[in-house]
């Protein structure tokens, strides 16, 4: 099925049923419509099979302990609701996203009472990046970061990374790098991001700067699996020896990056070893269809 699948033939996860996505609303008071008070996950499933669902359902934990909304049901129920919104629908390769909010309330900043967290599922067709961006690579931009302190939680507050994508796309590139105050690179609007540096696999470390991707885990893992050195350290666009760059993120596996700012990655080309661990990730999710 294509991703121009007609709306009524889509079916999202509400509240406790399943609905045609058309008909599926949510209040205008909930909180996550007002004050972005939420938290989400999107997670990729090939031929039926989740990549890696158990992390994300973690991270989902994380995030909502990290802002005080209480998971509605059990992290194994969620896996099932899951598994059964990916088969209402009619993609194989999908991205199944979850989204959970503080529930519905009159507006006020300071939530009252017990609310009922709203919690929301839908599937929709994997993006998959052109073979024309995998060629060349994407070109990217950077901008200093101006989101709030706690990235390591998957917040629905996305405004910074919506104007973030826009002012990429204003300069026809496809993604925009936050940096720190020092220009140290952290993560995309919607990626991480990791260089080729000496030879080695560097990216930010995990803190509050960074969300921890789980796309980012899988490549760490896989370039150790195959032995290449990853270092986690805060790394800049203007070290020497940088010779690749490549983003990750559920929807893209690695993408080679060939230009920031204008300036050229190493040769200008995707780099060898970014196409190398993309190959990699691209055997397991391939293994995962035939499972
Ligand atoms: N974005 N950093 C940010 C800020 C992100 O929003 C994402 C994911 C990532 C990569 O995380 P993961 O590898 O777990 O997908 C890093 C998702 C895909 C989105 O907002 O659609």
């Amino acid at each position: 099925m294509s991703s121009s699948t007609a709306q009524q033939d889509l079916t999202a996860y509400v509240n406790g049923a399943f609905v045609p996505l058309e008909d599926a609303t949510i209040h205008i008071e909930d909180r996550g419509f007002q004050f972005a008070d939420g938290i989400y996950e999107v997670v990729a499933c090939f031929g039926g099979n989740f990549l890696d669902l158990q992390p994300h359902l973690e991270r989902l934990q994380r995030s909502s302990e990290g802002v005080r909304i209480p998971l509605p049901c059990s992290l194994n129920h969620i896996a099932e609701l899951v598994q059964q919104t990916y088969e209402r629908n009619p993609f194989k390769d999908a991205m199944v996203y979850i989204q959970i909010t503080r529930g519905a309330a009159p507006r006020s900043h300071l939530p009252h009472g017990e609310l009922t967290p709203t919690l929301i599922i839908t599937s929709r067709l994997l993006p998959k990046p052109s073979d024309a961006k995998l060629a060349t690579g994407i070109k990217a931009i950077t901008l200093q970061d101006i989101r709030w302190k706690r990235c390591e939680i998957k917040s629905i507050a996305l405004l910074a990374s919506v104007l973030g994508k826009q002012e990429a796309a204003l300069k026809d590139a496809d993604e925009a790098f936050w940096l720190d105050e020092e220009a140290h690179v952290l993560e995309g609007c919607s990626t991480n991001i990791l260089a080729v540096i000496d030879g080695a696999l560097v990216t930010h470390p995990l803190d509050h700067q960074v969300l921890g991707g789980i796309t980012r885990n899988m490549a760490i893992r896989v370039a150790k699996e195959h032995g290449l050195t990853v270092v986690e350290r805060p790394w800049k666009l203007s070290e020497a020896n940088l010779t690749e760059a490549m983003m990750s993120s559920t929807t893209n596996a690695v993408m080679p990056i060939h230009c920031i700012n204008e300036q050229m990655i190493g040769d200008g080309k995707p780099g060898k070893l970014t196409m190398q661990i993309r190959s990699w990730m691209l055997e397991a999710m391939d293994a995962l269809r035939s499972a």
